[in-house]
């Protein structure tokens, strides 16, 4: 045996023998992860969550799900109906620009795996969710950036569009005027879209994706696409995304520190709030957003935000509700 197996041993051992065995378990449990098994179907099952009024983003996620896929399938559906909808500036096709008229796309996703893929800084491409998948599932890497990440969009087959609207065209020729720059707390009520869903086999899925901040400096990325950030999926414990200020995000690695919270036993939203209240406590976040939404691998649900007015879209049942969530302000 070698000095480390010796240790164990003698620490199990210890442990075993000890009066103290209820002060002793629970602190090597909480370091340690039950295998949960994910072969066995829950009626129950697909939940779909997502940030703001995703209304349509759920349904199309729940019937992938519905169909046979699975929860990676379905999040990706999801994220690519505001994507692809005009209305919708802060995601994808429709997206406010840049301050130099540019509409950049930042998008993650995360499977059941812990596998990672994204894209930032993409421009002309109407689904970086899609890309951020391909980068996943299809390359060696993690993260594609800018020229690298439209070149293997093209690459794979993705067609080069324009994503600024006359719409948003007409809002950056009105802002340019005065070129004041102040993100807006729950723009329109829809920000970026997280969306989360554990499937039948009680798989763990998740998405982010976003135009990111109105008129921000060119080059500048949030944290929708950074894994721990915008998103975090681990199968064994939960998954939680973020939406709003992605600075204050970044800063506080907010949704990793939401699924090891709870990894140690908060619920989910329990974790949402500490992790808003890490931003309060540690950043200057008044007049700023950050909302948090997050699943545990039971399907337990919940959610936190800075300022009121944020909301999320929960299916299950087939049935979608929107749901008010409790702020700090
Ligand atoms: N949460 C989106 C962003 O800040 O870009």
């Amino acid at each position: 045996m070698t000095n480390d197996t010796n240790r164990r041993a003698f620490l199990k051992k210890t442990i075993q023998n000890t009066a103290g065995l209820s002060l002793a378990l629970p602190i090597l449990n909480s370091c340690q992860s039950e295998p949960i098994p994910s072969n066995k179907v829950d009626p129950t099952l697909p939940i779909i969550l997502s940030t703001w009024n995703n209304k349509k983003a759920n349904q199309a996620a729940w019937d992938t799900i519905s169909k046979g896929g699975t929860a990676l399938d379905g999040v990706e559906a999801g994220a690519r109906i505001p994507e692809e909808d005009p209305n919708d500036q802060s995601v994808g096709y429709g997206g406010r620009p840049d301050r130099d008229g540019n509409v950049t796309l930042d998008a993650c996703i995360m499977n059941s795996n812990g596998d990672y893929g994204a894209v930032t800084y993409l421009q002309h491409i109407k689904h970086p969710v899609s890309v951020a998948r391909r980068v996943m599932e299809e390359t060696p890497h993690a993260l594609l950036s800018g020229a690298g990440a439209l070149k293997f969009a093209l690459e794979q087959g993705f067609e080069k569009e324009n994503l600024l609207t006359s719409k948003s065209k007409q809002e950056w020729e009105e802002w340019k005027k005065t070129s004041e720059y102040k993100p807006k707390v729950n723009i329109e009520l829809h920000d970026t879209i997280g969306i989360l869903a554990i499937d039948k086999q009680k798989n763990l899925a998740g998405a982010c994706t976003t135009s990111g901040l109105a008129y921000k400096m060119q080059g500048r990325i949030g944290d929708s696409p950074i894994a721990g950030a915008g998103l975090f999926v681990d199968n064994e414990i939960g998954c939680a995304t973020a939406t709003g200020m992605g600075e204050l995000v970044l800063k506080s690695v907010g949704s990793f520190l939401i699924v090891e919270l709870m990894r140690q036993g908060a619920t989910p939203a329990e974790a949402c709030k500490e992790a808003v209240m890490r931003i309060v406590r540690k950043q200057n976040y008044e007049e700023l957003q950050v909302g948090y939404i997050a699943m545990n691998k039971s399907g337990e649900v919940g959610a936190y935000s800075l300022q009121s007015g944020f909301v999320y879209a929960i299916t299950s049942d087939n049935q979608t509700r929107i749901v008010e969530v409790d702020s700090y302000i």
